[in-house]
């Protein structure tokens, strides 16, 4: 069985009280819930990572970091090296998220080599990737996934995979409220576990958690999270929001 994840990305939103207040009113829901099969995790910015991590008992909600640089340390200003983020205890950092590569510039060559430095230091990541509405239209959108897959994820060996969660994350569906159908989620989900079963093996392949993000709230949440290849979600908006996030979490439970 693979690992249902639910992940909250919380983007440039919410102070340091407000994180904090968020995680901890999620980590009490979820003990609340009887039989939480789901993996949490949220994202806070930089700056609140530490104090959020704090404030969590261990374990029941996650932290990760949003982003991290490439390289050990150096002149780079503004950036945050693995090391850093490992000594206050994170674990998981989002990777390649669509607003980095279109906001900052971040290619897939530089996403190769932070996956390099994820798997270096032990770190876990969710990478994400997917297709603009241009190659949707053209009906490019597979190519464009299997090139983002191929030149930044797949030099990695076999057993670096325990240390990947995919996150196919449709750019066309991210904060627009359009969300790509079931179905168009689970063609695309089939078609990632395709690959990573031909490059690796299906025992890589099958285990492998692929998560959906764009527009998931919790009225669409159950059925797009019923699909057979679709492991879970990568939440923006509603991942802001206690009951929205909680419902989300719970149609994972399903
Ligand atoms: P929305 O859920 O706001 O569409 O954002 C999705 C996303 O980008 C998660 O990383």
């Amino acid at each position: 069985m693979r690992t249902k994840i639910v992940a909250g990305n919380w983007k440039m939103n919410l102070g340091y009280k407000a994180s904090i207040q968020l995680a901890k009113e999620i980590e009490n829901q979820v003990k609340n819930t009887n039989q939480n099969k789901t993996r949490v995790l949220v994202a806070p910015t930089f700056v609140n990572l530490k104090g959020t991590l704090e404030q969590l008992n261990e374990g029941i909600v996650e932290v990760a970091a949003q982003n991290m640089h490439q390289a050990e340390n150096g002149a780079f200003t503004g950036e945050i090296s693995a090391e850093m983020l490992v000594e206050i205890g994170i674990k998981t950092v989002i990777l390649g998220h669509s607003e980095r590569r279109a906001y900052f510039n971040e290619t897939d060559k530089a996403l190769a080599e932070k996956i390099n430095t994820i798997l270096k230091h032990h770190l876990e990541t969710i990478f994400c990737f997917g297709e603009v509405l241009e190659d949707r239209k053209a009906g490019n959108h597979f190519k464009v996934v299997e090139s983002q897959l191929k030149n930044a994820l797949f030099h990695i060996k076999s057993d670096d995979w325990s240390q990947i969660i995919l996150a196919y994350e449709p750019v066309w569906a991210i904060g627009t409220g359009e969300t790509a159908s079931p179905e168009q989620a689970q063609e695309m989900h089939a078609f990632i576990r395709n690959l990573v079963a031909k490059q690796y093996g299906s025992k890589v392949s099958n285990t492998v958690s692929i998560l959906y993000g764009g527009s998931v709230k919790p009225n669409n949440a159950q059925e797009l999270f019923s699909k057979p290849d679709v492991d879970g979600g990568l939440i923006g908006g509603a991942a802001l929001n206690v009951a929205d996030f909680m419902g989300i979490i719970q149609a994972a439970n399903l």
